[in-house]
């Protein structure tokens, strides 16, 4: 096997890579993919693995591009096309999850301002408006009734929508620093990217153009998010902030397995066999008990997994003790790598 190229970047699944290859003598080299000479980099890798994401103005540019490029001449990549086309992408995800039959809310996405309006008229509220992308919640909204959808709708097909929202961060993070979650220092941050917005927004451009709501799923004081990598699978439950329908960013994790059924896990095995994905975490939350998908990701923050208390085969086996769930998209690409050549 040649090199297996590990993107160094700021932050992410990295340096837990480069431990578990080093651990293990698998071949590796570090590359740095906004360089001009990525490609003779490259020259002798089989692979190239680049945590990248939807914050980081440059992976914007690139990423994806690089990766779906490398894997269409014959490398192996992490995450390959169908773990990451997707990603950051929530219409994407709606069209790729019903076409996969995947349990999903009823949602609505349109192009055109009068046939939005004319949707939102026959429509129950409240409903859920998201943007495309975005993490953390940032980007999701209940919106509670059609005078409320008339003006997103205005927006969406006049002057869009920032990927940025300053205020909701800037009152995230005062609330952070009131129970002592976040620093003086994160304030002002956050206050002065009400005026200056992060480099990634620019990138990313204003969101416009299309209006896409989901189905409000009620009573749901929690969301499920399960982790699938190769046939392991890993979980936790994120409560949602007070006052507020709303779990993911909200810091408040549980990890105890008695919150997670075989129904869920097991739902989670099934439609990532189906999507054939190296790495993906499903959001889910309940409608009388059945557990829907209200988003996909290959990306997560490893830190905030550690306490998790084992993990599940793909014949739910649970398997109690620490881990590093990083270590097995190192796995991933190795077989990848095997399955290639052999
Ligand atoms: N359709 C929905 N019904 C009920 N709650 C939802 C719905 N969609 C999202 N949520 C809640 O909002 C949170 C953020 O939504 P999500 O689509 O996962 O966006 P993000 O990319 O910001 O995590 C979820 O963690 C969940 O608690
Ligand atoms: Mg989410």
């Amino acid at each position: 096997m040649k090199h297996i190229a590990i993107h160094v970047g700021k932050n992410g699944f990295h340096p837990n890579w480069r431990a578990y290859c080093l651990k293990n003598n698998i071949p590796f080299k570090n590359v740095d993919c906004y360089a001009d000479n990525i490609i003779d980099q490259l020259a002798d890798c089989d692979a190239l693995m680049w945590h990248h994401s939807q914050n980081n103005p440059k992976d914007l540019l690139i990423a994806k591009q690089l990766l779906f490029a490398l894997e269409h001449s014959g490398k192996v990549v992490f995450p390959d096309f169908n773990t990451n086309w997707h990603f950051d992408d929530k219409v994407a995800q709606k069209y790729l999850l019903e076409l996969v039959q995947c349990p999903i809310p009823q949602n609505h996405v349109f192009y055109e301002k009068d046939a939005a309006i004319r949707w939102a008229k026959t429509a129950s509220y409240p409903t859920v408006f998201k943007l495309r992308g975005g993490a953390g919640s940032f980007n999701v909204k209940l919106i509670k009734s059609f005078a409320d959808a008339k003006s997103i709708i205005h927006k969406a097909f006049g002057r869009g929508f920032s990927n940025y929202d300053g205020f909701t961060a800037f009152k995230e993070t005062f609330g952070h620093w009131q129970k002592g979650k976040s620093s003086k220092m994160d304030v002002l941050k956050a206050f002065l990217r009400l005026f200056i917005p992060p480099e990634f927004a620019k990138v990313a451009g204003r969101e416009i153009g299309y209006v896409y709501f989901q189905e409000f799923i009620p009573n749901n004081d929690s969301d499920i998010r399960v982790i699938v990598i190769g046939n392991k699978a890993f979980a936790i439950k994120r409560n949602v902030r007070e006052n507020d329908f709303r779990a993911s960013g909200s810091g408040n994790i549980e990890y105890s397995k008695k919150y997670f059924d075989d129904k869920t896990i097991k739902t989670a095995f099934d439609i990532a066999a189906k999507l054939k994905t190296q790495c993906v975490a499903f959001d889910f939350v309940y409608k009388d008990d059945k557990p829907l998908v209200i988003e996909i990701s290959y990306g997560y923050t490893h830190a905030a997994y550690a306490p998790c208390e084992g993990y599940w085969d793909s014949a739910l086996n649970w398997f109690p003790g620490s881990f590093d769930s990083c270590e097995w998209m190192v796995d991933v690409v190795v077989n990848d790598i095997k399955r290639k050549k052999y």
